[in-house]
């Protein structure tokens, strides 16, 4: 309790340790950015009829009316895409809200969450900010998740949460089939099975499993090949008696009337994004052949939108070299496990271009000093 008139630091004091010892989430810019490579995003914006057609539906929307409190329409149109109930979806604003969900869900203080390494970093964030004992499990030296190792955590701690991205960010590698199977089945509580970047991967989604698995989650996003990531829809697919739970724990009203008009326009056009994925699928390959090809470039070839890839020289000085270009691209450094690391998104062919082109001056420029 504070006696006197409390100054800021008293405060400050008041909020949670676990917060206090976070950081934002901020992905950081250089000014007159052009060709912008750093998000995992779709290069391509909404083709134009289906612009139209959302200007139409902005046009005709109840602003002054909350959403429903189930957007009904969408989790129909994603129940029958995916052939699960619709009581097995949760629709959120972007897969990061739903993330904490998971978190009221299952992390309590002290509650021990197995996390393969390095993957996306809001995991490990999330967990931390409910108290979580986050409990990670070193790659192979190909930076691929070590299987057994998570198996072997599992069973040491009995953890309620564990987590897995495939294809993951930010290496753009995957989980085998019949190793996300052997997951699956050993995984003493849920297991959360982050499919973000699903449309990339030749092995496909377990989906099939979710009626055989009750412990078993699957995250989704539109913000990567469907291109809607300024939008923020997500959502995830389980069990329909655990999302029922769920749903309890969730934000009312996560969904806007905007952001599922334009989602389910995207959905009704399946074949515009499968056409844009085959395109993204060209480009990333198209992307990782050129860097190869650059002198002192190692590329890791996975099964994304992006590529994970080091230089000669420290990823800062690419980074500024390339913004003075007007390109921007991701520093991994952040992940211990990846030091010197570099990760670029796919543009269009010509942002490409002009990335590689950036790439091999900054690195032929003569060093300062
Ligand atoms: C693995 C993974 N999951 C989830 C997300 C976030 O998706 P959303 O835009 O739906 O919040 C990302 C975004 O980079 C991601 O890489």
């Amino acid at each position: 309790m504070i006696e006197s008139k409390p100054g800021v630091q008293d405060i400050v004091r008041l909020v949670r340790p676990e917060v206090r010892a976070s950081h934002e989430y901020i992905v950081g810019s250089f000014p007159d950015i052009q060709v912008k490579l750093n998000q995992n995003e779709s290069p391509l914006n909404l083709p134009e009829p289906l612009r139209s057609e959302l200007v139409e539906a902005v046009a005709q929307a109840q602003f002054n009316r909350y959403p429903a409190e189930f957007p009904h329409a969408l989790r129909a149109a994603l129940a029958a895409q995916n052939g699960v109930p619709e009581e097995s979806i949760i629709v959120g604003n972007g897969s990061n809200e739903l993330t904490y969900t998971l978190g009221m869900c299952f992390v309590a203080p002290g509650t021990p969450v197995v996390v393969p390494r390095p993957m996306f970093s809001l995991y490990e964030a999330m967990i931390r900010l409910h108290g979580g004992a986050v409990v990670p499990v070193a790659p192979r030296d190909d930076l691929s998740f070590d299987v057994d190792g998570l198996l072997a955590a599992m069973a040491r701690t009995g953890a309620p949460l564990t987590i897995v991205t495939t294809p993951n960010n930010p290496t753009g590698l995957t989980v085998s089939r019949s190793d996300l199977e052997r997951l699956i089945e050993a995984a003493p509580g849920v297991i959360v099975v982050d499919e973000a970047y699903v449309e990339f991967n030749p092995e496909g989604s377990v989906v099939d499993q979710l009626r055989e698995w009750p412990n078993l989650l699957i995250l989704r996003t539109l913000s990567k090949a469907f291109g809607l990531a300024g939008l923020r829809v997500g959502y995830l697919m389980g069990n329909p008696e655990i999302i029922h739970e769920m749903m309890k724990s969730r934000l009312p009203f996560m969904v806007d009337r905007i952001a599922e008009a334009a989602a389910l326009s995207v959905l009704r056009n399946e074949g515009v994004v499968a056409e844009r994925v085959a395109h993204m699928k060209t480009w990333t390959a198209d992307l990782a052949q050129s860097l190869s090809g650059i002198q002192g470039v190692t590329v890791l070839t996975g099964n994304t939108n992006f590529l994970l890839f080091q230089t000669p020289l420290t990823p800062t000085l690419v980074m500024e070299r390339l913004a003075e270009d007007g390109i921007l691209i991701r520093n991994m450094g952040g992940y211990p496990e990846l030091k010197g690391y570099l990760r670029v998104s796919t543009g269009t062919p010509q942002e490409n271009r002009l990335f590689l082109d950036a790439l091999e001056r900054a690195l032929t420029a003569p060093s300062e000093g």
